[in-house]
């Protein structure tokens, strides 16, 4: 009896000590961290919303930011993070912002334009944000890092104001430090940093044409802002990776191969694992022959010193923009057998690649591949074979022959689509890129994107959201020489050709999601136009690095202003210069799509998959959204998607993403769809799950902007009633 009576005490009490530190430390307790932890899971062990409940999810608050900006499509791609007791985001025009996270009361906002003069907020680049970081020194020292323009800010999480001690006046700008003159070139950063002891660990944005700064990786101390390391990911003569450029000197001029996506960190080992992009220009590669390391590579770091420990490239000398879009997954998997602690990369082509996260081998064989590799690009050199991963198999279809055409349509636009498809260059992954067109399948946004997956840390699924849409590469040749003489008409038009045919095509009607600029002259002025051109916007890089001549020149053109056509125009002197006078250039990013707007390939257009990362087995997949005139028709198509999903515990996944602008609880094991609430504007971003107040919340921004839909300025919390 007695003895039965103690362990009827003991048990329980000793269950609550070997608990309670694990309870203490549940790192998926809360949302901190952009992605929800470091291991970017975008998973919480919170169990409050569950399959039984979710339907009866209502709105518990709405947080309006107050400054969409619906005439140039606005976004919101924020991923908040939420600690004690405070959601902290940013706005489409760049504020950030601290709310009570129970009831989205406004605690303070910081705008970084309150303390610019008129000169330099002409040049404040409107980058778009996915996040913020949060550090703190354990006491009363908190602190807020977000990127706005080309300035890291530290933020005073208490009051909202700049940290003075950081940096100048609270803020770094991004351009120094990269050991090259890159003052003029576009450096901003649109995903939040990583803190590793006290360091943020900061990846950029940076051009993608021919004059770009190179993506260091760098390392900033907290408190001061002074910078503790830099990872070359061009290397330098002497550095790992620097004969993989044919060139000896690349890596003076090149730039690109940057972490635009965020980081993920193996806090305990100390390892920072870094995505990188290709390495700039896009779609020629005549001025960067070889294999570009450390372009499109993943890269782990000893995040203390920067030092490089082992790294994985997914493409050789990319031709396609196709830069590695996501943080990679950290997490442990059964692996023949053995408890192996692994790192996961989603790609933009479907492949997801798998590796033990210390010794970088693969967890699935990867084969070199051999791949079309002749190029009709004179100057051109393609590699020859490319990696490709045994599983998993890719998550979106990656071919796209006449039998994988829109069925939906038919007669004449399927006519049309098929006779296109002719024409194009298709059937490969790796076909190179073509003055006839190549399909790119998946697109240039991917397969996966920024969004990133989400995981299961208990269970080792991934839940990938993915885009399934062909777009269409073509090159032209470009008078790369610069005459001396010309009028300013011509002028503006090659200049065009070189500098912004690429984004708004060759005709100026846009492309993708960059608009048209025929109307331009109807809403800017010259003076409107210089400014934006110079700094930039969003999407749209700066081009402060062009002379005033040709700046007024492309004016000219582009508002067409009639008086100055015809005038002389004289190039400013400068030696003809091969890394950026290209011979070729790409007519734009255009997505293959029917004469009735909808992409030329069959359903699905956007997909969520479950993938079973012990085995490498997908699990399930179903669409991810709608268009309402086929769902009319009992047909769930999914659409083009951007932003993520979040995991609970209690086997959910919520995702907004999709163009129509839902929020959806899926069930994590089945796929099954749960729940769905219409958002005022799509949510282009990842939701956030957290407790407040003893209620779990999921709450997701509602920017819209994408994919032709409205712009909103508004964060909502769902919750239980
Ligand atoms: C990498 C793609 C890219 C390139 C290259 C690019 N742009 Fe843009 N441009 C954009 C995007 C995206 C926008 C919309 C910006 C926003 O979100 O507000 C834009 C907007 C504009 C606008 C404003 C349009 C409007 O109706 O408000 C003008 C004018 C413009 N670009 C001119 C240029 C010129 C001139 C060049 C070349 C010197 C150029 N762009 C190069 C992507 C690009």
């Amino acid at each position: 009896m007695p003895c039965r009576l103690v362990s009827a005490f003991l048990v329980p009490a000793l269950l609550i000590l070997l608990l309670a530190p694990g309870c203490k430390t549940d790192p998926w307790k809360g949302w901190k961290t952009y992605g929800g932890d470091k291991a970017s899971l975008h998973y919480s062990s919170l169990k409050q919303i569950d399959s039984s409940n979710v339907n009866r999810l209502t709105l518990a608050w709405t947080y309006h930011t107050g400054d969409a900006d619906t005439q140039n499509h606005s976004q919101i791609q924020c991923n908040p993070i939420i600690t004690g007791g405070t959601l902290y985001g940013t706005s489409p025009r760049m504020k950030l912002f601290a709310v009570d996270a129970e009831t989205g009361k406004p605690k303070w906002v910081f705008n970084p334009l309150d303390s610019m003069d008129a000169n330099t907020q002409s040049f404040f680049i409107m980058n778009n944000c996915r996040g913020v970081t949060w550090w703190s020194d354990g006491h009363r020292d908190q602190r807020i890092f977000y990127t706005a323009g080309s300035d890291l800010y530290a933020i005073n999480a208490g009051t909202g104001r700049p940290v003075t001690t950081f940096g100048k006046q609270g803020h770094i700008d991004l351009h120094d430090g990269l050991g090259r003159d890159v003052k003029d070139l576009f450096v901003t950063s649109t995903t939040p940093g990583i803190i590793y002891r006290d360091l943020i660990i900061v990846g950029t944005r940076v051009d993608e044409g021919p004059d770009a700064a190179p993506g260091h990786i760098r390392a900033f101390d907290v408190r001061s802002g002074k910078e503790v390391w830099i990872f070359h990911t061009i290397p330098q003569p002497g550095e790992t990776g620097y004969g993989s450029w044919e060139d000896p000197q690349a890596w003076k001029h090149i730039g690109g191969a940057n972490n635009w996506c965020g980081m993920s960190l193996d806090e305990k080992r100390g390892i920072v694992y870094v995505p990188t992009g290709s390495a700039s220009p896009d779609f020629y590669g005549g001025t960067r022959k070889g294999k570009d390391l450390f372009a499109d590579c993943l890269l782990a770091l000893d995040a203390a010193t920067g030092k490089l420990i082992w790294y994985f490239q997914e493409i050789h000398h990319d031709l396609w923009d196709r830069d590695l879009p996501a943080t990679p997954v950290l997490l442990t998997v059964e692996h023949q057998g053995k408890r192996t602690d692994a790192v996961a990369q989603t790609t933009k082509t479907g492949f997801v690649f798998i590796f033990d996260r210390v010794t970088g081998k693969p967890l699935f064989p990867i084969r070199e591949t051999p791949v079309p590799d002749q190029s009709e690009l004179a100057g051109e050199e393609v590699q020859p074979t490319q990696p490709i991963p045994s599983l998993p198999k890719p998550f979106v279809r990656q071919i796209l022959l006449d039998s994988d055409l829109n069925n939906l349509v038919a007669g004449a636009s399927r006519r049309r689509i098929t006779q296109e498809l002719d024409s194009f260059h298709t059937g490969n992954v790796f076909n190179p890129p073509s003055r006839e067109g190549t399909v790119i399948f998946p697109g240039y946004d991917g397969g996966g994107e920024w969004g990133s997956p989400g995981a299961d840390p208990r269970t080792g699924m991934l839940y990938v959201n993915g885009s399934q849409m062909p777009w269409v590469l073509t090159m032209v040749d470009l008078k790369g020489q610069r005459l001396q003489k010309e009028n300013w008409l011509d002028a503006g038009k090659r200049l065009y050709a070189q500098n912004c045919m690429t984004c708004h095509g060759p005709d100026r009607k846009g492309s993708g999601n960059f608009p048209s600029l025929i109307q331009a002259g109807q809403r800017y002025n010259e003076d409107q136009f210089l400014l934006l051109v110079r700094s930039g916007r969003r999407m749209m890089p700066g081009f402060r690095q062009l002379p005033a001549e040709d700046l007024h020149a492309l004016a000219s053109f582009i508002l067409d202003l009639k008086k100055e056509q015809g005038r002389v125009f004289i190039a400013p002197p400068r030696k003809p210069d091969p890394y950026l006078d290209l011979p070729y250039g790409s007519t734009g990013y255009h997505k293959f799509l029917t004469p009735e707007g909808y992409p030329a390939v069959k359903p699905p257009w956007g997909t969520l998959t479950a993938i079973n990362l012990n085995t490498g087995a997908q699990s399930w997949q179903v669409p991810l959204g709608a268009y309402p005139e086929f769902l009319k028709m009992g047909i769930v198509t999914g659409t083009e998607n951007y932003g993520g999903p979040a995991v609970t515990a209690s086997g959910l996944v919520f995702i907004a993403a999709a163009r129509d602008g839902k929020l959806r609880a899926f069930s994590a094991r089945t796929g099954r769809l749960l729940w769905q609430y219409p958002l005022p504007a799509p949510g282009f971003a990842t939701p956030s799950i957290y407790q407040a107040g003893g209620r779990e919340f999921v709450v997701i921004a509602c920017g819209g902007g994408k994919l032709g839909t409205a712009s909103s300025d508004s964060y909502l919390a769902f919750a239980l009633p």
